[in-house]
């Protein structure tokens, strides 16, 4: 991490980085085996449906100075998932963003915040990297705007993100005043082209690999080149009650499949 008060180059500067791209969410994660940048990858991506682009940030590639002047960014957030190990040490990739923290006195005053952090409860100091960074923000200034999260490995650490992060997006949302709070806005993930212009002998329509493999049935038959077994029987075995369990014979007779029981 670069920590200097020379103007910063582009490369190191994550501020010119969400200013060049549209973004106003920052998702940093300080992460030894992954869980947290995982975490961090998910809140950045969620950011879209609310209309806070995101991206994700490992501290030590970025001028960490650069959260001073999140405040002049509109409706930017800095969100922090970071896991503690050791003696309540931050990971090796947290360590210098971790030491600024504690040695400097930046003033962080307009800079908004929330932090999620990864820990073990079996560990005695449970969490405390994540504990003393949101802390600390305060201390320097910034805005909490959603309280601090904390994700217990020992028990299970996705069901405790997944709560966080439930209470997370309605309290950005009503922070920034972002109307659909909570949607399930689905992201449009493809483009439909109409292409007029095909040869119909040339269309996949659902075959794996060999064209009209599923009109013209040739063995050896695999994942690949699946047969299309008729259904000879079809019938419920549970009578009455709610529960289901169908009993289906598939004839493969001429199909050359052989099975084991
Ligand atoms: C060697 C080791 C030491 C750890 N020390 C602590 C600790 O002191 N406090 C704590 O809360 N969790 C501790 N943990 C748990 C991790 O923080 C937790 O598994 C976390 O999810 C790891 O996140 P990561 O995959 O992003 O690195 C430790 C885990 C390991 C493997």
């Amino acid at each position: 991490m670069a920590m200097s008060s020379t103007p910063q180059n582009t490369e190191n500067s994550f501020i010119k980085k969400l200013k060049a791209s549209g973004r106003s969410l920052i998702v940093f994660y300080g992460s030894q085996t992954g869980t947290g940048e995982e975490f961090a990858g998910r809140i950045a991506k969620e950011g879209t449906r609310y209309r806070l682009k995101g991206m994700v940030a490992d501290p030590e590639e970025y001028d960490m100075e650069d959260l001073i002047q999140m405040k002049d960014l509109p409706n930017s957030l800095a969100v922090f998932c970071l896991a503690t190990y050791g003696e309540g040490d931050p990971t090796d990739n947290a360590m210098d963003f971790y030491e600024w923290l504690q040695n400097g006195e930046a003033d962080l005053t307009g800079l908004k915040y929330a932090v999620f952090g990864l820990g073990n409860k079996t560990y005695e100091h449970y969490n405390e990297v994540a504990i003393y960074v949101d802390k600390r923000l305060e201390e320097l200034g910034a805005t909490r705007v959603v309280e601090l999260g904390l994700g217990d490995d020992d028990a299970n650490i996705e069901d405790d993100f997944i709560t966080w992060k439930d209470m997370f997006w309605p309290t950005v949302c009503e922070h920034f005043g972002i109307e659909g709070a909570g949607e399930d806005v689905s992201i449009r993930q493809y483009k439909l082209t109409e292409h007029t212009d095909s040869v119909p002998e040339r269309v996949y329509t659902g075959e794996v690999a060999r064209l009209f493999s599923f009109i013209n049935q040739r063995p050896p038959f695999d994942l690949k080149n699946p047969y299309l077994a008729p259904i000879k029987v079809n019938r419920e075995l549970n009578k009455g009650g709610d529960r289901s369990c169908m009993h289906i014979e598939f004839d493969i007779e001429g199909s050359k499949i052989r099975y084991d029981v």
